[in-house]
């Protein structure tokens, strides 16, 4: 019989990569906390309905990308592929809104979309989610954006592209879609795409989202819907550059950056970055006013964002260097009847804030130092004979290769020096 593996686009993640996502989700905690976010965990399975009424029947999520199957007794049930729809009906289920008049809740965790995986997709991905729910004013908006960018510069990440647009909203949007089918129809619509020539009709905004490329070149001179947003939209947008700029941030505005689900209205942003290969979105978000209610809660407007795991770590192996961390000591136990002392050695090292391993096993020197360099250890502490036999220890330093003899007792302390 064959072993099991693991199923395709789903990933293992061993240390050195996992201390990466812990050291993401730390600086997020701390960062958002800074602004006043608390965070949220909800549960990974949500019934099919809630994201068929958030993200939209429309999008290739709901249409093509989610994990469904009916539970036991039949009941249709999603892995989420996103995190918002599940922080929204927790929102609502909770009554957060009568409790407080503004809610700002992050969640971390892995989602699920059944995509065609390649580098930055797979089909369990990891996000760092956050929404605010309550204002309705651009400076909102401006806030999660910068709190947004904050958290990628505190993780080594600057500089990216940030990408923004705005898509107006209930009043002005239905002008923008009679404008871009009209557009579409005086098109040889025969050179569509398939999936294209349907979102025409049922949803045109999605046609500005197609990657086929002949579908890009085609609608290349689309109408733009900043051209076509009401007076109110125009100025939630304008404030939000604004204090984006006073802020000193650099961004590029998208006129078809329509994100892929169907929830937003008004501010609609991507942080970028090229070299990380097709998949080069590291984070998308954007406002949702009407999302609340369309789930059965009361009239809130809301704003966030995900950042994608998997696309910040290959980011930050582009970008930044980040330094592995170095275990501070390795006890190499050389000879069988030092084993216990070697456990409690390592035991009071601890004790005092270090961190390292012992040997369970008498192990020549040469493979203990073979081991203390593969770590890439500070000291390494030689139990031998004479060490054994006196009460003593040798601190071997492996940045000089200058070792000492001490007594146990002072080893915390020449091992932290
Ligand atoms: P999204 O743009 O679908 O937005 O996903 C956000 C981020 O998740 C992407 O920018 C990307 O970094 C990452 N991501 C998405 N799909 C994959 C995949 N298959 N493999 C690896 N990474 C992926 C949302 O999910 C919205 N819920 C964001 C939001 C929150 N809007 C408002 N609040």
């Amino acid at each position: 019989m064959s072993n099991v593996k693991k199923i395709k686009g789903f990933a293992d993640l061993f240390s050195p990569e996992s201390d990466v996502f812990t050291f993401m989700e730390n600086t997020a905690r701390d960062v958002f906390s800074s602004y006043g976010y608390g965070e949220l965990r909800t549960p990974i399975l949500e019934r099919t309905e809630l994201f068929c009424r958030s993200i939209g029947t429309e999008t290739d999520v709901v249409q093509k990308e989610m994990y469904t199957f009916p539970d036991r007794k039949n009941r249709s049930l999603t892995m989420r592929p996103e995190a918002t729809a599940g922080v929204m009906r927790a929102y609502i289920e909770g009554s957060l809104h009568s409790q407080e008049q503004v809610s700002k809740l992050f969640t971390f965790g892995p989602m699920f979309r059944y995509e065609r995986p390649q580098k930055g997709r797979m089909r369990q991905f990891h996000q760092i989610n956050c929404e605010c729910l309550g204002p309705q004013e651009p400076y909102a908006d401006a806030e999660i954006i910068l709190m947004l960018l904050m958290f990628l510069k505190r993780i080594g990440l600057s500089g990216l592209e940030l990408q923004i647009n705005s898509l107006g909203c209930r009043e002005c949007r239905p002008q923008y879609h009679a404008a871009l089918r009209e557009f579409l129809a005086s098109l040889d619509t025969a050179e569509l795409c398939e999936d294209c020539r349907r979102r025409m009709e049922t949803n045109p905004l999605r046609v500005l989202d197609c990657k086929v490329p002949r579908c890009k070149e085609l609608t290349a001179d689309a109408p733009v819907i900043l051209d076509h947003t009401c007076d109110a939209c125009s100025e939630h947008h304008s404030v939000v550059l604004g204090m984006l700029e006073r802020a000193g941030v650099v961004y590029t505005a998208n006129p078809r950056l329509v994100r892929g689900l169907d929830y937003y209205n008004r501010t609609t942003f991507e942080v970028v970055c090229g070299e990380i290969g097709a998949q080069s979105s590291v984070a998308g978000g954007g406002r949702y006013d009407g999302l609340v209610s369309q789930l059965g809660g009361p009239d809130v407007p809301g704003i966030g964002f995900a950042c994608g795991m998997e696309r910040l770590a290959l980011a930050l192996e582009q970008k930044a260097q980040r330094e592995v961390p170095r275990p501070d000591f390795l006890v190499a136990v050389l000879e069988q009847d030092g084993l216990e002392r070697g456990m409690m050695l390592a035991e009071a090292l601890r004790e005092s804030g270090l961190k390292g391993e012992v040997s369970f096993a008498a192990r020549s020197m040469k493979s203990q130092m073979r081991q203390a360099g593969k770590r890439n250890v500070r000291k390494v502490l030689l139990l031998g004979g004479s060490e054994i036999a006196d009460g003593t220890v040798t601190v071997k330093d492996m940045d000089t290769g200058g070792q000492t003899t001490i007594s146990l007792d002072a080893a915390p302390g020449a091992v932290a020096d």
